[in-house]
């Protein structure tokens, strides 16, 4: 039986991977920093279908020493799926230190951190990680420096790092572009959504499924390492 840690894979993107590889036949640790009570609920819902096959796990990933101490509380791993990020703009004007150090840490260092603590775990398994990545870390989102910033990284990290930890852990990426809206500090008027779609050569948002479905192809694919597949509709031919 193998088993994949999702970070914030409690909603939305996080936990429609969470429900895909839970289905292709892996135990899950569901991992949470504020959503405990949406990650025990699927939990539990895994739990019902297949017995021990989820447990869940609580970190703010832009701290060391919760991801130090998350990493330590698992023995064995076969798949690490770095999707837990914060997304919200940060006009250049007004753009500031507090600002960059919760995006680059949640987006950047805990995925670095997460993924070199876990290494020894995943040689052990000849295990894989995928990065979440997403188009604006090539061609930049408007208003959001920072966050572009730190998936241009992330992208370098997943090929850097399929560089350093080969032959023993493959590592890739999913691009993700349109496909939920943001929420909170970052929601999008009607005009603003319009517009997006209007550049999406398939016309239309993708689906927290489609970014699930490309997650488990890569951890299937033995032969394939330091990749970032792009499931954008298009996107990237009308930028
Ligand atoms: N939505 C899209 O259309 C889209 C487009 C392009 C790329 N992406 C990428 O796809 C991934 C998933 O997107 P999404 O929209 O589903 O994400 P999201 O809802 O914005 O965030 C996912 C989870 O990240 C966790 N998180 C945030 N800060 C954290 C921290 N300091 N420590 C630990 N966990 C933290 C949260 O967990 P808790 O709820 O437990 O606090 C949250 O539920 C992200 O990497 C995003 O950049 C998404």
């Amino acid at each position: 039986m193998k088993t994949a840690l999702v970070t914030g894979g409690a909603h939305r993107i996080g936990q429609q991977i969470c429900r895909t590889l839970h289905q292709a036949g892996f135990n899950l640790i569901i991992h949470y920093n504020a959503s405990n009570i949406a990650a025990q609920t699927l939990a539990d819902e895994f739990n019902l279908t297949r017995a021990d096959s989820a447990i869940i796990t609580q970190a703010d990933i832009s701290q060391t020493k919760d991801i130090d101490q998350l990493c330590q509380s698992i023995d064995q791993l076969d798949v690490l799926v770095n999707n837990a990020s914060v997304f919200y703009p940060t006009p250049i004007a007004n753009i500031n230190t507090s600002d960059y150090q919760k995006i680059m840490n949640t987006n950047l260092m805990g995925p670095l951190f997460l993924s070199t603590a876990l290494a020894d775990q995943l040689t052990s398994s000849q295990g894989c990680i995928v990065n979440i990545v997403d188009i604006h870390g090539d061609r930049p989102l408007r208003h959001h420096t920072i966050y572009n910033i730190s998936k241009a990284a992330i992208a370098m990290m997943t090929k850097t790092l399929a560089k350093e930890l080969a032959p023993n852990i493959r590592v890739n990426g999913v691009s993700p572009g349109s496909i939920l809206w943001p929420e909170n500090d970052a929601e999008l008027n009607q005009n603003q959504k319009q517009s997006m779609l209007d550049k999406i050569a398939l016309n239309k948002q993708g689906s927290a499924d489609d970014i699930a479905n490309t997650v488990l192809f890569l951890a299937q694919s033995n032969y394939i390492t330091g990749q970032i597949i792009a499931v954008d509709g298009g996107r990237t031919l009308n930028q």
